[in-house]
């Protein structure tokens, strides 16, 4: 069974439900279809009723019906959700007309409904901007305790089985955080590492990459790779990590061997946490593109409960995958 069936195996044991806001657009429904179908997870659909069933009809859905539907304008929920806004951002200047109106906001009210405990999770973006998706989670939802940013991971299934397991390695910061300083950084290694044991199925062994290995070069941009490594081993001794080391060390069992001598990860990583958005996003568009890799994510890391952000030019099989990956990460 490859990875993706097993996370699709995993998410139809684990029985979540999952919101979609962005009822009305075509991929999306026809993700729901199918999810349904399989029984990946339940689906709450957000939008008038009687224009989701029509659309359905209309693209020759048959699996629809199991949805639940809701209308965010006219839910009996609309309430306690306005009420949870305020007690969540009232220090914020959050009042109660603008939280009425956030609220006819799908983005919006599906976050409510997570945070109500009326869904699990949650997959937009293939109709919404990145910011707008995940704007409403960062307000409402927020971060784990313990982590302040969030982040994203790709799980990259390589043609080159020699790296990582068995082929199957993840980046992370690839898709959020444009420059996270040192403690962030160790905050993002952590919540990859726990990507890689919850969605990857690995035990992971993380580098903190750099352009410098074990001091070969002088920079605060190094020094920070360096403080997120440390924090990291004290705040999770058991984990496997090394830093700072530049990509081959971490890839290359010779040169790893050679630039950090004893290492429990270099030459041998399956994890690799990158030092700012720049450099994750290249990556692993450079290792689709150049290595034929697969590259499955972004998985968004570190928020309270999960609320995926899909590409706009994403496919109806992106979507179904986003779908049992949310609900496989659904506590
Ligand atoms: N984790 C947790 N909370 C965050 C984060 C984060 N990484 N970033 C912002 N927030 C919070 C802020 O603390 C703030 O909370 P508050 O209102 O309670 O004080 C709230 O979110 C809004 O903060 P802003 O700074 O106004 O954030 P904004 O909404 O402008 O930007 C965004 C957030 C859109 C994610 C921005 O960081 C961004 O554009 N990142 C890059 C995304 C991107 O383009 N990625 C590459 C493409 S994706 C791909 O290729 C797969």
């Amino acid at each position: 069974m490859n990875l993706m069936q097993s996370i699709r195996e995993r998410a139809k044991k684990a029985k979540r439900t999952i919101v979609l806001p962005e009822s009305l657009e075509d991929r999306t429904l026809r993700a729901a279809d199918i999810v349904l179908q399989e029984g990946l997870a339940d689906i709450v659909l957000l939008g008038s009723p009687d224009e989701i069933i029509s659309k359905a009809h209309k693209l020759g859905l048959k699996n629809i019906e199991k949805a639940t539907l809701i209308n965010p304008l006219n839910s009996d929920k609309r309430s306690a959700y306005i009420d949870k806004m305020l007690e969540i951002r009232k220090s914020k200047g959050l009042d109660h007309d603008s939280a009425e109106q956030l609220l006819n906001d799908p983005l919006y009210f599906a976050v409510m409904m997570i945070k109500n405990g009326d869904a699990h999770g949650e997959v937009a973006g293939a109709d919404n901007a990145t910011g707008d998706v995940l704007r409403p989670a960062f307000q409402f939802i927020k971060t784990q305790p313990g982590i302040s940013v969030v982040s994203g991971a790709f799980i990259m299934i390589l043609p080159d089985q020699h790296f990582g397991d068995d082929g199957i390695m993840v980046f992370a910061d690839c898709a959020v955080h444009p420059d996270p300083d040192a403690s962030q950084l160790a905050e993002i290694a952590m919540a990859t590492a726990q990507t890689a044991r919850d969605i990857a199925g690995i035990e992971p062994r993380l580098a903190m990459l750099s352009f410098s290995t074990k001091g070969s070069a002088k920079h605060p941009m190094v020094d920070k790779v360096v403080e997120a490594t440390r924090i990291v081993q004290q705040q999770e001794p058991g984990l496997l990590i090394d830093g700072e080391l530049q990509a081959d060390a971490a890839l290359v069992p010779e040169v790893g061997l050679k630039k950090s001598p004893g290492s429990p990860v270099a030459g041998k990583a399956n994890v690799l946490v990158f030092p700012s958005l720049e450099s994750g996003n290249i990556a692993y568009k450079l290792v689709q593109r150049l290595a034929g890799a697969e590259a499955v994510g972004p998985v968004l890391q570190g928020m309270a409960a999960p609320v995926n952000d899909l590409s706009r030019g994403c496919s109806v099989e992106d979507i179904v995958n986003m779908v049992a990956i949310t609900a496989n990460q659904a506590k």
